[in-house]
């Protein structure tokens, strides 16, 4: 079965599985343990214009079905990801997708600008969870007018792909998704994580070092796939569904609520060889849920299923 997907701007993933942001590091750490190359693309660890630090330990935290984490988006900045870990990236034929963050409008221009000069970027992931330093520390993705100044800013820096990465923290991603796409965004990536907390018994405080964490793993699945749904029905452009995936199952059921790829992250803390394990997987999953084709499977659980998928590059 053939598992490509075409995605905008002429962005082809060659199978719909894509390491997520912040599980996969920049790429080499998991060059000993996964076929990288096999992989629909990798979704490196947020960059920055300049190094930021993150956020004091403990920075990961188990819960019942999931992670809770505090990295505080700590990454060496761009300068230093394009010296040492695009050249890396750019030969493992996978698609190489940079995930950028930034503290106020001008940062996130700044790095699509300067992550754009380089060869063999396949695409930008806007990371609108970072906190505006500019407007008192609330989310770029909390608010519709600043997620759509941030993208402007990056669609007018560069004629990379741009995917936008939606928040699920907010009452109405949908909104935020069509703010977004309003502004020039070719895809959306969702969800990042869930605010949450955990209690450590023995100090008798907030387990994590950044009190507050993002809880991910297969207990934020539900909440993910009902995000997905419903922005699949309220934009025209592709979704890259993610969210406690560990089986190719979980992946039919994100492309039948309107994914046309998913990102898999947590599971492979656990399993680095599980994206491998799932690409194997997924004809025979499509299958046996009735899917002879990807393409059958997009958008099969929603209401009105989209027409014209997938879509083509304009
Ligand atoms: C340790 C860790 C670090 C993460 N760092 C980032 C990041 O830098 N940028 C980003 O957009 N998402 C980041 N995420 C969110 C993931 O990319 C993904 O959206 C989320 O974990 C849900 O997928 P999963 O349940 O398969 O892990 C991170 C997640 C984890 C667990």
């Amino acid at each position: 079965m053939n598992l490509a997907v075409k995605l905008p701007r002429g962005l082809v993933l060659k199978n719909p599985v894509v390491a997520a942001s912040g599980t996969f590091g920049f790429g080499p750490e998991y060059r000993d343990l996964v076929n990288i190359g096999r992989l629909g693309g990798v979704s490196v660890k947020g960059v920055s214009p300049d190094p930021w630090p993150g956020n004091p330990p403990p920075r990961v935290w188990e819960t019942p079905g999931g992670l809770l984490n505090s990295i505080g988006l700590q990454n060496h900045g761009v300068e230093a990801f394009c010296t040492h870990d695009l050249p890396y990236l750019r030969e493992t034929g996978t698609a190489v997708i940079v995930n950028i963050i930034g503290h106020t409008v001008d940062e996130y221009r700044r790095v699509a600008e300067r992550i754009s000069e380089e060869p063999g970027v396949s695409a930008l992931e806007v990371n609108i969870s970072c906190p505006n330093i500019k407007h008192g520390g609330i989310s770029f993705g909390h608010d519709p007018d600043q997620a759509y100044l941030v993208t402007e800013a990056v669609r007018n820096a560069t004629d990379l792909p741009v995917m936008v990465k939606l928040s699920p923290n907010v009452p109405n991603p949908g909104m935020i998704a069509q703010a977004v796409e309003g502004a020039g965004a070719d895809m959306i990536s969702a969800i990042n994580t869930l605010v949450g907390l955990a209690v450590d018994k023995h100090r008798r405080r907030p387990a994590l070092g950044g009190i507050t964490g993002g809880l991910s793993g297969p207990a934020v699945k539900p909440v993910a796939l009902r995000v997905v749904y419903e922005v699949a029905q309220q934009v025209k452009i592709p979704i890259i569904g993610m969210g406690g995936i560990t089986t190719a199952s979980d992946v039919v059921e994100f492309l039948m609520v309107g994914a046309q790829a998913v990102m898999v992250g947590t599971v492979t803390f656990q399993y680095p060889q599980r994206m491998e394990e799932i690409i194997e997987a997924l004809p025979d999953e499509l299958l046996s849920w009735g899917f002879a084709t990807l393409d059958e499977a997009v958008g099969s659980a929603l209401p009105h299923k989209k027409e014209g998928l997938p879509h083509e590059s304009p």
